[in-house]
């Protein structure tokens, strides 16, 4: 007999909300573009290659940290029924986490591109064929509202990919006193975050010789020219990244090649010879701060995982 589709819950934003987005971005002082907006199928693709990259350490450390606590992850996770995993991309560690975690009964995909999350239960569907799996097409801004609902179970909440580290420090508060007013006692929060290092080595992981990031970051400007039907071109613009020391972060952005101005729902854009875009912060920390923050939102037992040259670190902690 062949598996039930697996559902997929499709909450994903609009063209509507890109459009919006974008003018709102457009008009913002400095320009800004929201950086869900990255993952359409060609973003998808090439973060994807991203994550595959030489200079790009975070996911294959992530990896090799979860493998070699796997033992402990079935130890910790004993009574845990559900898992959710926000951010799940092409779900290769969610294949991971199953096999780590066979006595799950369900695992939950939730991703904003829609491409990823059909890869994720495509792939997850060769292993663990016991454990039910669910997609749920979305950002995370109402994610604690999705939870509430949807799972009462005892459960996991995984968030991995250092995606934490695209948050601001105020939309991290209000992320993690969101999850621990929808959670239940018992229940495990696992995050993964990329530690504070040399800058050489955090710089080229934005930076990678081959261009992908570059093409990835440029994507989101072909995206605006196809979808809104907007005269800009990637070829007028070009990626930049660079470790802000001060505030502990990775920059992204797009700097204009040439002056640049079009229209948009009656509004007048200008961008300048040089201006830049600001597409993307990837933060960097220490595990204290994070510990910190867990601790302030109502988590304890809080317990950290981390590679042996000390560049990422999972943390555990339990509502
Ligand atoms: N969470 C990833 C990170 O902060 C996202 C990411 C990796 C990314 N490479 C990127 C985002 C390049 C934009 C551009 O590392």
């Amino acid at each position: 007999m062949n598996d039930p589709e697996p559902e997929i819950i499709d909450l994903k934003p609009d063209l509507g909300d890109f459009r919006a987005e974008f003018l709102r971005g457009m008009t913002s002082v400095p320009k800004e573009i929201n950086p869900k907006f990255f993952y359409d199928e060609t973003g998808t693709r090439l973060f994807d290659e991203i994550t595959r990259l030489e200079e790009y350490y975070p996911t294959r450390t992530e990896v090799s940290i979860l493998r070699e606590h796997c033992n402990d992850l079935s130890h910790i996770a004993g009574l845990i029924e559900t898992v959710v995993e926000l951010g799940s991309g092409n779900g290769e560690k969610g294949k991971l986490l199953m096999n780590c975690m066979p006595d799950l009964k369900r695992y939950v995909f939730v991703d904003i591109s829609m491409a990823a999350l059909k890869k994720a239960l495509d792939s997850a569907s060769d292993n663990n064929k016991h454990i039910e799996r669910r997609g749920i097409c979305s950002d995370f801004s109402g994610i604690d509202r999705i939870l509430d609902h949807m799972f009462p179970e005892a459960k996991m909440v995984v968030f991995l990919g250092s995606t934490l580290g695209n948050m601001e420090q105020e939309e991290v508060i209000k992320f993690l006193n969101g999850l621990s007013g929808v959670l239940n006692r018992g229940d495990l929060i696992m995050i993964g975050v990329d530690l504070k290092k040399d800058k050489y080595t955090m710089e080229a992981a934005y930076n990678d010789r081959k261009g992908v990031t570059a093409k990835f970051n440029l994507n989101i400007i072909a995206r605006a020219e196809r979808e809104l039907s907007i005269p800009l071109s990637p070829r007028d613009f070009s990626h930049l990244a660079f470790y802000n020391e001060q505030k502990g972060r990775i920059e992204m952005h797009l700097v204009a090649l040439k002056d640049i101005s079009f229209e948009l729902d009656g509004v007048t854009i200008e961008i300048k010879r040089g201006e830049r875009i600001h597409t993307e912060n990837s933060y960097k920390y220490n595990v204290e701060e994070i510990s910190e923050n867990l601790k302030k939102a109502g988590f304890q037992n809080i317990g950290v995982w981390k590679d042996s040259m000390e560049k990422f670190a999972i943390i555990n902690a339990q509502r």
